[in-house]
């Protein structure tokens, strides 16, 4: 029926990560993936291995392999996002940016790019410098995809803290915290806008 609001779970999509074994940004943001899931969220992961297998994002290249198919559509889809980076010297991964550039597919959409929608932002480096930049940096580019950068970014320093125990759980209960407020503000915001039900 047309014009109802939908009442069905809210889809939130993870990217990030990089080519390491555990990879600490990776970690955070299937966290906050979880926490999103616990709050009733449907979610999907596209880690670093996933993001290292897109092409080099080309403007002129209107081709699209499989799986930037499956990333751009996820995107469309969603309700809200997480996005996760290492500080590689000072400022966000290759990696991500180029599947974030990938997402210009969405310019031409009715909800451009991240319009309406929460934009989690995760970062792990070596030191509380990069922390910072890093996160300033992502911000920054949720901004000019129309998205909103929850007020909570998850800044994890990998020199000062361990926040996953051997056995893959989330130990530390500061990061743990602001994983969890970060899910609750992407859920909430999520729930603010609702969509119309799509009668296609
Ligand atoms: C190429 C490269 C550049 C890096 N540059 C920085 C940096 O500028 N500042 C910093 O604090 N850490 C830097 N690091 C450390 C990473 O940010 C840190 O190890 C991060 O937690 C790795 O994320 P991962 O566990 O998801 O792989 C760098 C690491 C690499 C491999």
């Amino acid at each position: 029926m047309s014009g109802l609001f939908t009442t069905r779970a809210k889809r939130i999509v993870g990217l990030g990560g990089t080519f390491r074994q555990a990879s600490s940004s990776e970690q955070i943001v299937r966290a906050v993936l979880a926490d999103c899931a616990a709050l009733g969220a449907e979610t999907i992961m596209f880690d670093g291995p996933a993001l290292a297998r897109l092409p080099h994002f080309n403007p002129e290249n209107p081709a699209r392999t499989d799986e930037e198919s499956a990333l751009v559509e996820a995107v469309r889809e969603c309700d809200g996002i997480v996005i996760g980076s290492p500080g590689y010297h000072g400022g966000y991964s290759g990696l991500v940016k180029n599947a974030i550039d990938l997402l210009e597919d969405l310019r031409a959409d009715a909800r451009v790019y991240f319009d309406g929608r929460p934009v989690g932002l995760v970062v792990t480096a070596a030191g509380w410098q990069a922390c910072g930049t890093t996160l300033s940096a992502m911000r920054d580019v949720v901004h000019a995809m129309r998205g909103w950068p929850t007020p909570v970014g998850v800044a994890v320093n990998s020199v000062e803290q361990r926040p996953f125990g051997a056995d893959g759980t989330l130990s530390d209960e500061g990061v743990a915290s602001a994983v969890r407020a970060q899910a609750q503000q992407i859920i909430a915001f999520a729930m603010d806008t609702p969509q119309m039900e799509n009668t296609a």
